[in-house]
């Protein structure tokens, strides 16, 4: 920070690395680590910045309060928030009110954008855009606006921005129109489309979509892929080149991952786990609650495996740990339904005395996901679409038993990993039990030589690496 208390380098994000639940009392107040790829990459990132300022949105009603009673937002001058947090940077949340900050985000940025940017829509019947949607986009406005002004006033001369994802698409330009001495990165950490898929937006929005974005120095992806269907969707909407797009892949970082899963709570759950699977071989997958994880049709592929393969029966485990995940959108509280149905119908099918054939959870109990990924022997990720999937990577690294890799090429995590996973069409239900079945009888000595070249692509990049390579970039543009 420098010494008017303008920061050198910003980051900006609608969720930040904590968030703040209210208790029965007062005093109560429980602090849980922010979920999901952006913040675990930017927390780790962001522990050897500790001057750095982070900026993110109050997501319920008691981060309102407290941000709005703490100067400028400093939620980490809150002292039992400071104690919960990674790092020496400071927290900022904005106080944005709760009718703007629930249409910018559940109705605009998780059921409009993440629903185009991972085609997950019910063409017949959605999306509909029409008067009410019209106030929820200029709900996202605002919410956008709400960031520019929060930054430009808290960056220093000639500062580093560095803001992220599709809730904040307008800011780049946003920002710019107030503050041109300012280096502004923007990162997109879910997949891009092409522009005919980028066309089910109305015309306008995608136009200050991409303008939007393109007030940012360096524009940062996952992957060649998504980076080169921006470019597309830029020329298609707009007629202009994208110079500043450039490839991050986002890895882990292994050292930080051996230390979350060696807690004790992570072994004793480890035990229980070891307790019910025993000799067996482990297929585990772990996902937010989250439509585009695709755990129904990953259910119905193990399904088919016991199913058309008599023989495993009795001899897998499948473990499926759900994060719960935006639970105020009903598309997601009707499809977590919907997989919780499926699971129950497959264990009431196959379930004997003495063999559990599926462990389906729903909890916040990240020691229990750890200790299936350190158990796991088949990693398994379907996604219809995926930036990256970070999960992968962990559970390569963390999996004390050189695991095979089931995954779906369209995935960011499938340009890193290439042949060396077995890449399946997400919407092929059967060839995806066929590849369960490779992973499960996949020889020693091959999956120990495929997880080791997987391991070294898993770590090439880690948070640490990955944030600096766009801060390096972003100076070489100031050139
Ligand atoms: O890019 C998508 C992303 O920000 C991921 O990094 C993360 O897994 C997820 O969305 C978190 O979603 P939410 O903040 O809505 O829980």
């Amino acid at each position: 920070m420098s010494s008017e208390g303008h920061a050198q380098l910003l980051v900006a994000s609608n969720r930040g690395p904590l968030s703040i639940v209210a208790g029965e009392g007062s005093d109560d107040d429980e602090v849980r680590r922010g979920s999901g790829g952006l913040v675990s990459g930017m927390q780790a990132a962001l522990s050897a910045s500790p001057d750095a300022v982070w900026v993110s949105a109050a997501m319920n009603d008691r981060e309102r309060v407290l941000a709005r009673r703490s100067p400028g937002g400093r939620i980490s001058e809150v002292p039992f928030v400071a104690e919960a947090l990674h790092g020496d940077f400071d927290v900022r949340m904005l106080p944005i009110d709760g009718t703007t900050f629930r249409n910018a985000y559940n109705a605009i940025a998780n059921s409009t954008l993440w629903f185009a940017l991972h085609r997950l829509y019910d063409l017949p019947t959605q999306p509909i855009y029409d008067a009410s949607w019209r106030r929820q986009w200029a709900s996202y406005v605002r919410f956008n606006q709400a960031f520019a002004d929060a930054l430009a006033e808290a960056a220093a001369p000639g500062a580093h921005v560095m803001v992220q994802d599709y809730h904040l698409f307008l800011v780049p330009r946003m920002l710019r129109r107030q503050r041109e001495d300012v280096r502004i990165g923007f990162f997109t950490h879910t997949p891009w489309v092409n522009p005919a898929d980028f066309g089910v937006l109305p015309d306008d929005v995608q136009r200050e979509i991409v303008d939007g974005m393109l007030g940012a120095d360096v524009l940062g992806f996952h992957t060649e892929r998504w980076a080169g269907l921006f470019r597309e969707t830029a020329q298609s909407v707009l007629g202009v080149d994208a110079p500043g797009v450039r490839v991050f892949p986002l890895g882990t970082d292994p050292d930080e991952m051996h230390e979350q899963a060696g807690r004790r709570a992570v072994d004793s759950q480890l035990r229980l786990l070891e307790e019910t699977v025993g000799d067996r071989l482990l297929i585990g997958r772990i996902d937010r609650t989250e439509l585009s994880k695709n755990v129904y049709r990953g259910l119905l592929a193990y399904r088919e495996v016991l199913r058309t393969r008599p023989e495993w029966r009795g001899r897998v485990v499948h473990a499926v740990f759900n994060n719960p995940s935006r639970e105020d959108v009903p598309a997601y509280r009707e499809y977590t339904a919907r997989i919780e149905r499926l699971a129950e119908e497959i264990v009431d099918e196959f379930e004997t005395d003495d063999w559990t054939p599926l462990l389906f959870e729903i909890s916040e109990e990240y020691a229990s996901a750890l200790a299936i990924m350190r158990r796991c022997d088949v990693v398994f990720v379907n996604s219809i679409r995926d930036g990256m999937n970070l999960v992968v990577l962990e559970e390569l690294v963390l999996s004390e038993r050189d695991p095979s890799v089931v995954l779906s090429r369209e995935t960011g995590a499938a340009e890193i990993l290439g042949d060396d996973a077995l890449l399946v069409n997400p919407f092929d239900v059967s060839g995806t039990a066929q590849a369960l079945v490779e992973a499960l009888i996949m020889p020693r000595e091959e999956r120990a030589a495929r997880a080791e070249r997987m391991r070294a692509a898993a770590v090439a990049l880690p948070p640490v690496a990955w944030f600096q390579a766009q801060l390096d970039e972003l100076e070489k543009t100031a050139g």
